[in-house]
């Protein structure tokens, strides 16, 4: 078997068909989804996993009907305000990943005094998608590299995928190793564009609010069988990413 990844991504989805369900309202979806992101940072907190990434609202997110953009915001700040001393606690560093700028003023605050509160964190690093957009992502960096060109610091010569990749929301941290989406869909839905070039992709059909600790388990031991290659033969290293 390999080893653990690095760095797991999730892609939360399922919160509103797990409701349905159950003849819920989508709001109730989002809050049991809530307890299982609390399930599942606890669990990597435990496994040692360095670093996770949730995606838990994409900039294309804002389409969906205003009442439902509310009941998301408040959840982020209820939840940064209730975990915030647990995660302290266990050592979790969180930081935002999105432009928070965005954010409805409560979840914004909340992120950010969780983020701040968290700083000195030396577990686990919970980067938190919120208002990320993979495109955004590269278009907010090819802005900043673009600047960096304007002011002299940066020869348009010496832009290159290293380059770039310091100026995106995730910098400083490594590529994903594992992406997970839960909710049965195949797919990025835009995020981690970059990020997700030699990710192993993982899907199941379990819904978010029922993806507990063994269903982590279950996707990291796919993810230990699989053979990673970055492009070369079957026993080249990571070497030369
Ligand atoms: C994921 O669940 C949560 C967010 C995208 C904010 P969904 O709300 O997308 O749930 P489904 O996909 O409609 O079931
Ligand atoms: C992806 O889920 C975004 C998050 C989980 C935050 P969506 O439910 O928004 O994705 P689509 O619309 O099915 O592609
Ligand atoms: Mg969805």
């Amino acid at each position: 078997m390999g080893s653990l990844p690095d760095h797991v991504a999730i892609i939360m989805d399922g919160n509103g068909r797990w409701a349905a369900e159950r003849g819920l309202k989508r709001t109730a979806g989002h809050r049991a989804g809530a307890r299982s992101l609390r399930n599942i940072i606890e669990e990597c907190v435990r496994l040692q996993i360095p670093y996770l990434t949730v995606f838990a609202f994409s900039t294309e997110n804002w389409r969906r009907p205003r009442d439902e953009v509310d009941n998301l915001m408040a959840l982020m700040a209820e939840f940064s305000r209730s975990e915030a001393e647990e995660l302290r606690n266990a050592g979790v560093r969180v930081i935002p990943v999105g432009c928070t700028e965005a954010l409805s003023p409560v979840a914004r605050e909340g992120i950010e005094t969780l983020s701040r509160m968290t700083f000195d964190g030396d577990g686990l690093v919970l980067l938190l998608a919120v208002n990320y957009g993979g495109r955004a992502d590269l278009a907010r960096a090819a802005r900043r590299v673009a600047e960096g060109c304007l002011r002299g610091e940066i020869d348009p010569a010496d832009i290159d995928e290293s380059c770039l990749r310091r100026y995106l929301h995730s910098y400083p941290y490594p590529d994903p190793d594992l992406i997970i989406r839960t909710g049965g869909e195949r797919r990025l839905s835009n995020f981690y564009l970059y990020q997700a070039a030699y990710a192993e992709l993982y899907a199941c059909d379990v819904y978010w609010p029922d993806f507990g600790p063994e269903d982590l388990g279950v996707a990291l031991r796919a993810y230990q069988a699989r053979s990673r290659r970055f492009g070369g033969s079957a026993d080249s290293s990571r070497e030369g990413r």
